[in-house]
């Protein structure tokens, strides 16, 4: 069952009547983001792509070492946003200081959920438009309807979820032209749920192709694909500013799904210093708690762990996709930590019955193009093989 994030504001509108006070025209069309967060401790999770194996003994040891009193003070950024610079240049291969990437670049929000609904808060004035792809991320949408925005999400081309390159530059209109372009341009890569990839120069060359469209490329689960539009960018080299030609992008990276800091909540925009600089100013002085603090500098100081992590989930789905493809299920896998599968049996029913196992995979019901699917989150071989084993069972394979 879907449970609401907000129960007890849901609580007190519904038991107030009709005398709340009403919010904006916007939020009162809206319904809550809501996912099924509740209850999911000590099952096999495989439902929100989230690392399912913890962080690294560096983060846990970090954490436990902050003493009781620091609790008691607002946290502190200093060295947060060099450390992710430096962890970005090692990842594009330049030497420390061999790019022009500065603290400046980087924004530091409460999520890479944080960092959207900042986007869209400083961004997106009622009337404006949001051009984005369907199905993908389900926070882009209520984000954009908070702010009166208008919606165009163009589909996945069928049968195999590619990305519609052609139909989102037409969207943006006549090259360079600023009049009538979109607002923003969501594109999430690989995205969420479909994988469909989008290669970095292909987003480029849509920046720069609409200079009036603030294009964000949600590059979350970018570590298990490897397509980034960041090292082209820092491959200027260290007198060149990486967003000199692409001033209207702006990239997400979160460290909840690689080095498993989900529940902490920390997330990164990067960008030209005068966009992260305008996002930031829709945030609160303390969004990021210490904690997530603390644990993002360990976690980014031991990268060979996340690497690791990657390199087993990309063995598992290896392993896992040949099974699928012996046992004939119908599935589809391109990026990310996740894949979709067609169940024979109604996916409402496999899914409930994969709980029953302890297993949480997460039904694609009423998703456009992959209404009937599941969402199957990778973890390590080992788990995939209690799922696979629990799968062929609930579905009826033998
Ligand atoms: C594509 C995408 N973007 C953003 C998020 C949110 O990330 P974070 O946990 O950093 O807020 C998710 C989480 O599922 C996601 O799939």
């Amino acid at each position: 069952m879907a449970l609401d994030r907000f129960p007890a504001q849901a609580h007190v509108t519904a038991s107030a009547g009709g005398s709340a006070p009403r919010a904006r025209p916007e939020v009162e069309s809206l319904v809550a983001y809501s996912a099924p967060l509740e209850g999911r401790r000590g099952l096999l999770r495989l439902d929100f792509n989230e690392n399912t194996v913890g962080p690294s003994p560096m983060v846990v040891e970090a954490i436990r070492a902050i003493p009781a009193d620091h609790y008691a003070i607002y946290p502190e950024y200093d060295g947060l946003r060099e450390a992710v610079v430096g962890s970005l240049g090692a990842e594009a291969g330049v030497s420390p200081g061999g790019s022009a990437l500065t603290p400046a670049h980087i924004g530091l929000f409460n999520g890479v959920d944080g960092a959207i609904h900042a986007i869209f808060h400083a961004f997106g004035a009622p009337g404006d438009r949001l051009l984005t792809t369907s199905p993908t991320f389900g926070y882009y949408t209520p984000c954009a309807r908070m702010q009166g925005m208008a919606i165009e999400a163009i589909p996945y081309r069928l049968p195999d979820f590619d990305f519609p390159f052609e139909e989102i530059r037409a969207a943006l209109g006549p090259p360079g032209s600023a009049t009538g372009a979109p607002r923003l341009l969501l594109i999430c890569n690989p995205n969420n749920p479909t994988g469909t990839r989008l290669a970095p120069q292909r987003i480029l060359e849509l920046a720069a192709a609409a200079p009036g469209t603030l294009v964000v490329v949600d590059e979350l689960y970018e570590a298990f694909t490897g397509d980034s539009v960041l090292p082209p960018l820092l491959a200027g080299g260290a007198n060149a500013d990486p967003f000199a030609a692409a001033p209207n992008l702006l990239v997400l990276r979160s460290l909840a799904k690689t080095a498993g800091l989900a529940g902490l909540r920390i997330g990164f925009a990067i960008g030209a210093p005068a966009l992260v600089e305008r996002v930031s100013r829709v945030c609160g002085p303390y969004d990021i708690n210490s904690f997530a603090v603390t644990a993002a500098q360990a976690a980014l100081a031991d990268q060979a762990y996340v690497d690791a992590y990657v390199a087993e989930v990309l063995r598992a789905r290896d392993w896992l996709l040949m099974q699928l493809r012996q046992a004939g299920v119908r599935h589809h896998a391109a990026g990310g930590n996740y894949l979709l599968l067609w169940p024979r049996r109604p996916a409402a029913d496999v899914e409930a019955d994969l709980r029953q196992a302890g297993i949480l995979v997460r039904s694609m019901a009423g998703k456009p193009l992959i209404d009937g699917s599941l969402r199957v989150s990778l973890g390590s071989t080992e788990q995939m093989g209690r799922f696979w084993q629990a799968y062929r069972r609930v579905d009826g394979l033998t």
